[in-house]
């Protein structure tokens, strides 16, 4: 039988040509928002290489629902017009599917990149974050502002207007980041949540934000492309978010149109105790789709061909995606295939490279 791993796949409307897929990976590498070079070629380098979907990192829905000052948002024209140049080259490349993680960094931005330490941007830049509660990520750091009517208005309209600028600008699919931490995933935990309107106490109430933001954005881009979601199925602490609440919220996103669910883990809180492993979140994938019955995308720690296609091949998720094993070799998607037997097409200009990938080569349709 031929590999799981390279049969397309039906996601809502879209067919993705394979089960390989590169994970959303921030590169604090953007200007005022705007993907450069670096994107170009950081992007075209994985379309290039065979994955079916391709994510474009924690992209930012206005200036301050970014990270840091160097990542990427899709706020305004610049922005629009320098992912549709990167998505044109992408797709002139491969039959890739490209998609866009849209996000909103909350209470964890107004922060430097990872190797300038993380930390708080200090002084001239800096800027005061938002949240459900005014309880910052960790001691020491400046309080959040407790999101109000109008900033829930706000993010709301800033979701859907770059949702629209997405659909635009060509992407394919769009994630949004209920995860890591993140302002959408604020909502959900009652560790973050400790809201006492309509937005907060029961699970109910914590998930209403988030399932508005979804079904805003469901409807501002176009219905026969899916909008996905990344979900943090545990936030690996006592009394945090769970399992259960994660089943429930992920029942509600399929009944408002889901397209799949992306299960990653933790990153609320520093406190979480993770045991990690290879495949070490996969089990929580397989439970989302045994138990609500929609696709699902594993990802962490897969990095051997086999393992993913027993990942697929089992029934444990639909799609498997790669972050760090991606970093390392870009054509681990060109080397699962040969280990799997499988057929992949290359560029043209790239089809001698191993004659074991003699498939039809990829030539741009006009
Ligand atoms: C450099 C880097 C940047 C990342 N940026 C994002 C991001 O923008 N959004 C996100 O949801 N996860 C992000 N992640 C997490 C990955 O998408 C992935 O979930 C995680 O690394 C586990 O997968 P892996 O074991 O294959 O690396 C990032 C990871 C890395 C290594």
């Amino acid at each position: 039988m031929s590999a799981q791993l390279f049969t397309p796949f039906q996601l809502g409307g879209l067919t993705v040509p394979n089960r390989v897929v590169v994970s959303p990976m921030c590169q604090y590498a953007a200007t005022d928002g705007v993907p450069g070079d670096w994107h170009l070629v950081h992007l075209g380098q994985f379309a290039m290489s065979g994955p079916g979907t391709v994510f474009v990192e924690a992209t930012g829905v206005e200036p301050n629902g970014r990270i840091t000052h160097g990542c990427t948002g899709l706020y305004d024209d610049a922005c629009e017009q320098a992912f549709s140049r990167i998505i044109s080259f992408m797709k002139s490349v491969s039959d890739v599917r490209v998609g866009i993680q849209l996000s909103h960094a909350g209470r964890k931005g107004s922060t430097v990149a990872p190797w300038e330490g993380g930390g708080l941007i200090e002084g001239d830049g800096a800027w005061v974050t938002d949240a459900p509660s005014a309880v910052p990520y960790l001691p020491g750091w400046p309080e959040p502002r407790a999101m109000d009517d109008a900033a829930l208005k706000r993010v709301r309209d800033a979701f859907v207007d770059a949702a629209r600028r997405a659909d635009r600008a060509g992407f394919d699919l769009i994630e949004l980041h209920v995860a890591h931490g993140y302002l959408l995933h604020q909502f959900l935990s009652p560790i973050t949540n400790r809201r006492q309107d309509q937005y907060g106490g029961s699970l109910e109430n914590r998930m209403r934000y988030p399932l508005e933001v979804f079904k805003a954005v469901r409807d501002a881009f176009s219905s026969d492309k899916p909008v996905a979601v990344r979900l943090s199925a545990t936030d690996w602490i006592d009394g945090g978010w769970d399992v259960t609440g994660s089943l429930a919220f992920s029942q509600a996103l399929k009944d408002a149109g889901c397209a799949m669910i992306d299960v990653t883990s933790g990153g609320l809180d520093q406190r979480q105790e993770i045991t990690t492993g290879p495949g070490y979140q996969v089990g929580f994938a397989e439970t989302i789709r045994r138990e609500v019955g929609m696709p699902v995308m594993a990802v962490g720690q897969i990095t051997d061909p086999i393992q993913a296609e027993t990942i697929v091949a089992t029934g444990q998720a639909d799609l498997v995606a790669l972050a760090r094993g991606m970093l390392w070799d870009p054509r681990w998607t060109w080397k699962a295939a040969v280990a799997l037997r499988a057929e992949i097409a290359l560029p043209a200009p790239y089809a001698r490279c191993n004659p074991a990938l003699a498939a039809t080569p990829f030539v741009k349709r006009s």
